[in-house]
């Protein structure tokens, strides 16, 4: 269902992979709604090629850029506003990784080498793409940036492993900088904290399947969506959503506030 929300913005997409990418979602989704955007993504996933049938789809231009390479970030923003000729409306930071859950490392058991580049890749790379947008004056006034989380930021979900963590410091710099953003430029910032949702990323942490069918099941209206997910990022973006900044919202049916379902606990009944 389109509506113009987006009709004559401008974005940058962070993160589309494959089609089960939230990201990918999204840049569909901006499409129909009327933006034109750049795609990015991590120069080695590039190699698998499939973001090309998405840009095409969306008459989109692919800049790769590692996110957290500060020149590949400098490149990829003024090139951009080239491209689409004007400053930047939205960004959506769709990145996550961590080597050590990648390698079965156990948290109480990390390389810290890896926890670190998990840490930039899935965290510090958002400070980057601010701080990196705000020094080139790329964002317009009310313009939207918006993060994916997840609730391991708040509770423990035992094999999110150190991606709690980077979640943790991610919905951080929401607030950090979307304080001082606002300030200068009324740019607002935050962090979707999405339900479980089976891409290459989510698939990645141990007993994903399982999880996401317990999370189901604690979720009163069910686990949200890639595609309703889109949804809520593009209501972000629109001049629908102005004053909301600085907060992590969850997007998960109703899971963050749920201490247990009817349908859980009657499994435990002897
Ligand atoms: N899938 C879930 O269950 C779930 C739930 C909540 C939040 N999220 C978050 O949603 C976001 C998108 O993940 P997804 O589930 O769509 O999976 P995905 O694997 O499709 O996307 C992750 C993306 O990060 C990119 N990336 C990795 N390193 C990078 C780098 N150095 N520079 C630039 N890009 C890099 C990958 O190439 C990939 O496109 C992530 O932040 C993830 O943590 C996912």
């Amino acid at each position: 269902m389109a509506n113009n929300l987006l009709k004559g913005k401008r974005g940058i997409i962070f993160g589309a992979l494959n089609e089960q990418s939230i990201a990918w979602k999204v840049a569909e989704r901006a499409h129909e709604e009327g933006a034109t955007f750049v795609l990015t993504n991590a120069p080695i996933a590039m190699r698998m090629g499939e973001i090309n049938s998405l840009a095409e789809k969306t008459g989109s231009e692919i800049i790769p850029a590692d996110a957290t390479s500060i020149e590949d970030l400098e490149n990829l923003i003024s090139k951009s506003m080239e491209i689409l000729g004007g400053k930047i409306d939205f960004v959506l930071h769709s990145i996550g990784m961590s080597v050590n859950v990648r390698k079965g490392k156990h948290y109480t058991d990390e390389n810290y080498d890896w926890t670190m580049k998990g840490l930039d890749v899935s965290a510090l790379s958002f400070h980057k793409v601010m701080q990196t947008s705000k020094k080139l004056n790329a964002m317009n006034e009310w313009g939207s940036i918006v993060a994916l989380s997840y609730i391991a930021a708040q509770r423990v979900f035992p094999d999110y492993n150190d991606m709690a963590d980077n979640k943790s410091y991610l919905e951080s710099i929401a607030r950090s900088f979307g304080y001082h953003y606002g300030i200068s430029d009324k740019v607002r910032v935050n962090t979707i904290s999405q339900s479980p949702t089976m891409t290459t990323a989510g698939s990645g942490v141990k007993g994903f399947n399982e999880f996401i069918n317990y999370s189901e099941r604690m979720s009163p209206l069910g686990n949200a969506s890639a595609l309703a997910c889109a949804d809520y990022c593009i209501a972000m973006f629109s001049d629908l959503t102005k004053y909301v900044t600085m907060q992590n919202l969850f997007h998960d049916g109703g899971f963050s506030s749920t201490g247990v379902t009817q349908e859980v606990i009657s499994r435990f009944s002897d």
